[in-house]
């Protein structure tokens, strides 16, 4: 049997105190390596980290002008201008609020997305590997698109959304029927490859998933439970999203 390394879990008071130590956990990395290869989430989750990210640029104590960011997945058929991508969402999260010259995404427009996947898999190849894959996780365990059931050894191409998945996102849309069926998403092992892994989850309605990604099986049945085999993975999870795990310290 593989073995399972455990994870450094650090459990925040809130949301906000969640955001602040991902924005420090984030530009420790970076102070160490300015160019550092990072893949990051859309989603409400990391929304105060970017902010947090944003007020240290203004006051002067954060640069990412040398670091390289991949977004881990967008929707199938969606360009940067439609107001439901990812990389609209990016745009308005993140880069409006930092000195970020770019931020890679998959081609999720190109008509073969086996060779979209191929090629986005190339760029971050060429960057030098991720560094950091900054994660949320989806009620169902999720990582990027990584349904339940995506194989451990998956790389960056095509995925069906599950309807669970379809309904969590209809709010980015003025209509359900929107919502896209499919996207491109970094596969589970392009995810694992990365030198170190965070993963943030806020609230209540993350306490299973949570709990079956860092104390329960490691099973494809909960994408985020191949993260236990990482050897450099941190969780920074507030007291919702922590409630159903115990036998773990308060904040590290
Ligand atoms: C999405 C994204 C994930 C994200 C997850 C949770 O569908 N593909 O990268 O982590 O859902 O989103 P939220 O943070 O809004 O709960």
């Amino acid at each position: 049997m593989e073995r399972v390394i455990p994870t450094k879990i650090v459990i925040a008071s809130g949301y906000k105190e969640m955001s602040s130590l991902a924005a420090s956990f984030v530009a420790g990395l970076v102070q160490e390596k300015p160019d550092l290869v990072m893949a990051i989430p859309s989603g409400r989750t990391p929304v105060g980290m970017y902010r947090q990210l944003g007020g240290m640029y203004r006051k002067g104590g954060l640069d990412l002008s040398r670091a390289t960011f991949f977004l881990l997945d967008e929707y199938h058929g969606l360009g940067p201008r439609d107001k439901g991508s990812f990389y609209h969402f990016i745009r308005q999260n993140f880069m409006r609020l930092v000195n970020v010259p770019a931020v890679h995404v998959p081609d999720s427009r190109f008509p073969d997305a086996v060779e979209a996947g191929r090629r986005y898999e190339e760029e971050i190849a060429s960057a030098g590997g991720l560094d950091l894959a900054v994660l949320g996780i989806g009620v169902n365990g999720h990582i990027g698109f990584n349904e339940p059931g995506r194989p451990f050894d998956s790389r960056t191409g095509p995925v069906n959304l599950t309807p669970e998945t379809i309904s969590a996102n209809a709010r980015y849309f003025k209509t359900p029927a929107q919502v896209p069926r499919e996207a491109i998403s970094m596969g589970l092992a392009t995810i694992r490859q990365a030198r170190s892994v965070l993963l943030l989850a806020s609230g209540a309605p993350k306490a299973e998933a949570v709990a079956a990604a860092l104390a329960g099986p490691v099973t494809t049945t909960v994408p985020a439970s191949t993260l236990q085999r990482h050897p450099a993975f941190t969780a920074i999870v507030d007291s919702g999203a922590a409630s159903l795990l115990s036998g773990f310290p308060q904040k590290g």
